[in-house]
């Protein structure tokens, strides 16, 4: 299978063939794309159908050039954290969305919750610094690339309604996946402090991304954080989310230890909804 065809409709973890799902390649930009709203557009002409490349979704965002007009009205900035403006839900299919750094805000190291993630800088620029995944912690994907080919291959325990739990814990004590007979809770990752071995996380990269760079991560690809490296000017990029999700783990540096959070939007469609506070919102930057 060609990266060009790996499916951005689903899951990565459900994706075929999850090792093809780096695309780093320069793009070809054959199309033209006139305004964000043309952009959203062709997204839902796209995700219409059964099949999304991931490629094809690269493409759409990198053809659309950066114009202030265009994304303005969901450009709000708070003074002490960045914010999330929703923009468009995607038929329930993606959700694209304009975040706001202002100087100095970061994210948190955080995981993008099995969905994959695209996203351009509209203005300004964002460092992006990418983590290995810590020791103690395992997500679908990396479950289903070690299972691939052994003796609990993800297809053939798909058919179990516990099927995350199978793959994590095959009953065959000769397969590299057997952690002793089945008991779901015993090798959960909520388990709190008693499995967790506290190691600083693994920096694997840092990229530094300028007005209409395109960057595209998932759950394989590993753990990233972005910050606004700048202490005088905000940034503002536009993220598509597909499998939509409204919640992920963060993690922290020191320890990789997860935190289950919620994450929330300041607007939707150009208007700033009530605050509703989460303690554990990702975002670590408070200056
Ligand atoms: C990011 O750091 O990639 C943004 C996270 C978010 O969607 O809030």
């Amino acid at each position: 299978m060609e990266v060009e065809s790996a499916n951005c409709k689903v899951r990565v973890s459900q994706c075929d063939d999850l090792d093809m799902l780096a695309v780093e390649r320069p793009l070809k930009i054959d199309i033209e794309i006139n305004g964000l709203e043309m952009l959203v557009q062709e997204l839902h002409n796209v995700f219409s159908r059964d099949h999304v490349n991931v490629q094809d979704v690269q493409k759409l965002m990198a053809a659309y050039k950066s114009e202030p007009k265009d994304w303005k009205k969901y450009a709000k900035f708070d003074r002490f954290r960045y914010t999330r403006n929703l923009v468009d839900a995607g038929n329930g299919a993606f959700n694209i969305m304009v975040l706001c750094w202002g100087p100095g805000h970061a994210s948190a190291i955080h995981d993008h919750a099995d969905s994959h993630c695209f996203m351009k800088i509209l203005s300004g620029s964002l460092e992006e610094v990418r983590y290995e995944w810590p020791n103690n912690v395992e997500p679908e994907v990396l479950k289903k690339l070690k299972t691939k080919n052994s003796c609990c291959s993800a297809n053939e325990i798909a058919t179990d309604d516990r099927t995350s739990d199978l793959i994590y814990n095959c009953q065959n004590d000769t397969c590299p996946n057997f952690r002793g007979k089945s008991d779901s809770m015993e090798h959960s990752e909520q388990d709190g402090d008693q499995d967790y071995d506290a190691n600083k996380m693994e920096e694997i990269g840092r990229t530094a991304l300028e007005v209409n760079d395109v960057c595209y991560i998932n759950d394989a690809l590993g753990l990233h954080r972005m910050e606004n490296p700048s202490y005088v000017d905000g940034a503002v990029s536009l993220h598509l989310y597909c499998p939509p999700f409204d919640s992920c783990r963060m993690f922290d540096a020191r320890t990789g230890k997860p935190t289950d959070i919620k994450v929330t939007f300041w607007s939707m469609y150009g208007k700033k909804v009530k605050r509703v506070i989460e303690a554990n919102d990702i975002v670590d930057s408070q200056e």
